[in-house]
């Protein structure tokens, strides 16, 4: 059975080039699926192509508008479920509400254990995700979990380029150091880490650096920018700590409100980020640059379609596997 009869893939409208880039790399075309809305807003789908009895690969990441990609990951599901397709495995780039993990205080939800109940009620059987804000929330789910890592691909862009002899991997908080640690390893520099505070949702403040970057090459790693405040208060701290350039790399580049302006005009001379969430043409200023994860989510769609082991994925065609979390 050629792979076109075997693989199914599908997407929402959050990343349709994402989409294409995936289905290019297994070499079969996109299958058909209608989304309108209804003068009121809600959401229509139609899947136009028979997947009764297929496993099908629904990609869709739930970055903003992160309520209406959601709503339409959870009604493309159903609609995949009510044609009868043997399995359905989301395949969630950035998995939005990430962040709401925990209660941090009385009264809150835990939303991203909402969001995994939501998905599994939907129909979903499996859940492939990229660089979870936080692992555990793979626990959330009873349902099989594959949450890959952009790592890999910044460490080989970082293991090709030039000048970067004297470096060191920046962690902008102390909770990102077990995985940031990975990095440094892997490309063998040293290892700072800014302590930061976060004041509220779009407030932060760091506190100094613990670590040496002055005169260094400093490569400061999260997993996401959304506001942009954490990685520019980390870059202005260790700017003024001495460090030589800042580099940040950043699996997903949410990028809300002005961020970019004020990334454009911050200390940060290039930031490598991947292609989960899609850059708007406005947003593509010069010091971003893009690594796709196509070939990551085409090797793992292939893998979980033929049953082969997929963990080795973590490390991206090393042969040795990474324990992320
Ligand atoms: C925090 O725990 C995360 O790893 C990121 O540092 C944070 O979510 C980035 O958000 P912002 O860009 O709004 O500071």
């Amino acid at each position: 059975m050629s792979l076109e009869e075997q693989i199914h893939l599908f997407s929402g409208n959050a990343n349709l080039a994402l989409a294409q880039e995936v289905a290019d790399f297994l070499h079969i075309p996109l299958g058909a699926m209608e989304a309108s809305r209804f003068p009121d807003g809600e959401i229509h789908v139609r899947c136009q192509e028979s997947v009764r009895g297929q496993d099908v690969f629904l990609l869709q990441p739930t970055c903003p508008p992160v309520n209406e990609n959601l709503v339409e990951l959870l009604v493309m599901i159903d609609s995949l479920k009510r044609a009868s397709a043997r399995s359905i495995t989301a395949i969630v780039p950035y998995y939005g509400y990430g962040r709401q993990d925990r209660k941090t205080k009385p009264r809150e939800p835990i939303t991203a254990k909402l969001v995994a109940d939501l998905l599994t009620v939907a129909g979903a059987n499996r859940v492939v995700a990229v660089d979870l804000h936080a692992g555990q929330i793979q626990g959330f789910f009873n349902i099989p979990f594959d949450n890959l890592t952009a790592s890999l691909l910044f460490q080989d862009y970082f293991l090709k380029k030039k000048g970067l002899q004297e470096a060191v991997v920046v962690s902008p908080d102390i909770g990102r150091v077990p995985r940031t640690r990975i990095l440094s390893d892997k490309l063998n520099y040293s290892l700072a880490i800014v302590e930061k505070r976060r004041m509220g949702p779009d407030r932060v403040e760091t506190m100094g650096v613990i670590g040496d970057v002055s005169g260094k090459v400093a490569v400061l790693v999260d997993d996401m920018i959304t506001t942009g405040k954490t990685l520019l208060s980390a870059a202005d701290t260790i700017y003024k700590a001495g460090a030589r350039q800042i580099i940040a790399a950043c699996t997903h580049a949410v990028l809300c409100g002005d961020s970019v302006k004020m990334l454009a005009d911050s200390p940060i001379a290039e930031l490598v980020v991947t292609n989960t969430v899609p850059i708007p043409p406005e947003k593509m200023i010069d010091k971003i640059k893009v690594l796709s994860v196509a070939p990551l989510l085409g090797e793992g769609i292939t893998r979980i379609r033929e049953n082969r082991s997929i963990s080795d994925l973590f490390s991206y065609g090393s042969s040795e596997q990474i324990a992320l979390y």
